[in-house]
């Protein structure tokens, strides 16, 4: 039996293999958040499929930190009910799932939002993209708040645990970032004081799910953008996550290209942060997953058989095959069809998340 079939544990959560589903916006939500018929049976289809551990797609903690139409949201209380929806059809097919939470930050949409995008500086994401409101030290703490409610929230809407979005150039990643944190007070500066944010968010959200709960963060651990965190910065979080009371690690990088990378053709193209997750594994003995390009059952298993991570996550070739988990433990050996064209994405006028491989 493959290693990538052996039981799992995280904070004493069960889990039945050693394969997660990555966190992936599945942009099939009404208006105000709530996830429609079709977003239910993609997670009943996904657990069905047999992957041990599904991460939802991020959902906003607060209504400046929406990214993109048709987002998950977990802002507000009366939205538990139909969150609760998801959770289920997971138990029922026997699978485990997590809710990832996050703040879009300066990415944040302001069509979507109607109003300026926050951030640590008043430093835009690039050229020519709209310049971020500066978060006042009142506002940073509303919004270490909502973290801290939503993770609550995610937990009585059934949720199996918790994963704060801490990768891809959103708020947490735009804190701890020396390329978007430009602050000199006490959210900015130093390492130490870039952190904090990220620090508070960890301890308002335990505070919320209680001591018995799984947290875990999606971490990008390096940016890849001049000025940006370095992978000694990211390594540093790294130390620090067990003493903030998280439960696992998720090992990611970059925003946009440099995080979901194009043209996974071959097996030295696949497992795009395993230099990183090394590194990473060094500074702590939680539970690491690592994410970016996984995609032949070879180079999985010699990532576990090293000890380097313990589980391994996909997000594209689960879009493509969900059932791609059980096809393996029941004798596949092809690598996932899955090409990283990136069509996955919708485009204007196409509804959510889906395989658009003109091959597939
Ligand atoms: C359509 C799509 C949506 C995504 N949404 C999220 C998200 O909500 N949260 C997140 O942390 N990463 C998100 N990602 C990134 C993936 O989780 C993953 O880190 C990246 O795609 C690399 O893994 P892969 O090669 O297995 O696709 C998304 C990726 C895709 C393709």
């Amino acid at each position: 039996m493959s290693i990538l079939f052996k039981p799992g544990n995280i904070a004493g959560l069960g889990l039945k293999n050693r394969l997660v589903r990555s966190a992936t916006a599945e942009r099939m939500c009404d208006d105000d958040g709530r996830p429609e018929p079709a977003m239910i049976d993609l997670y009943a289809d996904l657990a069905r499929g047999g992957v041990g551990l599904i991460v939802t797609g991020h959902a906003f903690v607060h209504e400046s930190g929406k990214a993109h139409p048709s987002m998950t949201a977990v802002h507000r209380d009366d939205l538990v009910p139909s969150l609760r929806a998801l959770s289920e059809a997971v138990h029922r097919e026997g699978g485990k799932a997590v809710m990832q939470i996050n703040h879009a930050g300066r990415r944040a949409s302001e069509k979507v939002t109607g109003r300026t995008p926050v951030a640590p500086s008043p430093v835009p994401q690039v050229k020519g993209s709209p310049r971020p409101h500066e978060l006042t030290g009142a506002e940073i703490e509303e919004l270490i708040a909502a973290f801290g409610r939503a993770a609550g929230r995610a937990r009585e809407a059934g949720f199996d645990g918790v994963q704060l979005h801490g990768a891809h150039g959103y708020l947490i990643n735009q804190f701890c970032s020396p390329a978007s944190n430009w602050r000199r007070d006490r959210w900015g500066g130093s390492i130490a004081r870039r952190l904090r944010f990220l620090e508070e968010v960890a301890a308002a959200a335990r505070d919320e799910v209680g001591g018995d709960y799984p947290l875990l963060i999606k971490l990008g651990v390096q940016d890849f953008v001049r000025d940006g965190l370095t992978l000694d910065d990211g390594v540093e979080i790294v130390r620090h996550l067990a003493d903030w009371g998280l439960d696992a690690v998720e090992i990611s990088g970059g925003v946009g290209g440099t995080s979901v990378r194009k043209d996974i053709l071959r097996p030295e193209d696949e497992a795009y942060f395993l230099s990183q997750a090394r590194r990473a594994r060094e500074a702590t003995d939680l539970p690491l997953i690592l994410v970016g390009g996984m995609r032949s059952l070879a180079v999985m298993e010699s990532i576990l058989e090293e000890g380097t991570a313990d589980f391994i996550s996909m997000s594209r070739p689960l879009i493509r095959e969900p059932d791609l988990p059980n096809q393996w433990r029941e004798g596949r050996t092809e690598a996932a069809a899955c090409v990283s064209c990136n069509s996955c994405w919708p485009g204007p006028g196409e509804y959510g998340i889906a395989c658009r491989n003109s091959n597939g």
